[in-house]
């Protein structure tokens, strides 16, 4: 079992638990939106509309962790980016040998484990929350996946043989996401820059860029002080349909 982190610093809760949301990202921005507290959490044992970035659907049975915290982040920039380097660091304290994909998807070779949801609300420039979903597989068999996901998904119970308690990975995962929070807050995106660029497994390989403007292939070259993806020949993308590593 992981050690425990020091104290937390930001997200300090509650956890507020459901049976079945509709989505967990769905309710907590109703609970932001009434002025709940930075680092109220939402969490869902299964969603029936589960969201995924681009109004993707994403698969949320029972055995996985769905959750969402509520943040007030002084800017979005680079946020997700650090939602998903906390989703790596913290199933690899479970010695998963995960790695981040850009933007911010957690996989395991070449199957998703993990995706990251996060949204804003500002009032004119100043950020009012900021929403991280957040939703790992944990204790999900093969068979609970769908024809669609097969051989693409996988989970912490796949990749180990067995699966850690649900409720042991929640806080793992939060003392993981308080934590790169935190230096987000007080480095920017500059604080993680180098941890992130090390965990993604996107960077040196060829990839095809599914964006605005059509699709366009190249090397993944680096990640930009900005978060953006750029590619060998300069080309740097910001906020893409997909990216597939090929
Ligand atoms: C993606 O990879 O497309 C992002 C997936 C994010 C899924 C999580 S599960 C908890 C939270 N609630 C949602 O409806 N979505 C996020």
């Amino acid at each position: 079992m992981p050690r425990p982190m020091t104290k937390r610093l930001r997200l300090l809760g509650p956890v507020e638990r459901h049976e079945t949301l509709d989505s967990t990202n769905r309710l907590a921005a109703q609970r932001a939106a009434e002025g709940a507290p930075e680092g109220l959490v939402v969490r869902a044992d299964r969603q029936e509309q589960g969201r995924g970035r681009r109004e993707r659907t994403w698969h949320s049975p029972r055995g996985g962790l769905w959750l969402t915290a509520v943040l007030r982040p002084s800017s979005l920039e680079g946020l997700s980016l650090a939602a998903g380097l906390a989703c790596v660091r913290a199933v690899r304290r479970y010695q998963v040998p995960a790695t981040l994909r850009w933007p911010n998807d957690v996989f395991v070779g070449d199957r998703k484990l993990a995706g990251v949801l996060a949204e804003g609300r500002f009032q004119g420039a100043a950020v009012s929350y900021a929403l991280v979903g957040l939703g790992l597989n944990v204790d999900l068999g093969a068979e609970d996946f769908p024809p669609e996901l097969q051989g693409l998904a996988t989970s912490m119970r796949l990749e180990l043989g067995t699966a850690p308690r649900l409720d042991e990975v929640q806080e793992i995962l939060l003392d993981e996401l308080d934590a790169a929070y935190v230096e987000h807050e007080r480095g920017g995106l500059a604080a993680l820059h180098e941890e992130i660029c090390a965990a993604c497994s996107t960077l040196g390989r060829r990839v095809r860029v599914l964006a605005e403007g059509g699709p366009t292939e190249g090397v993944a070259a680096s990640i930009g002080a900005d978060g953006s993806l750029v590619l060998d020949d300069g080309r740097a993308f910001y906020s893409v349909e997909r990216v597939e590593v090929l």
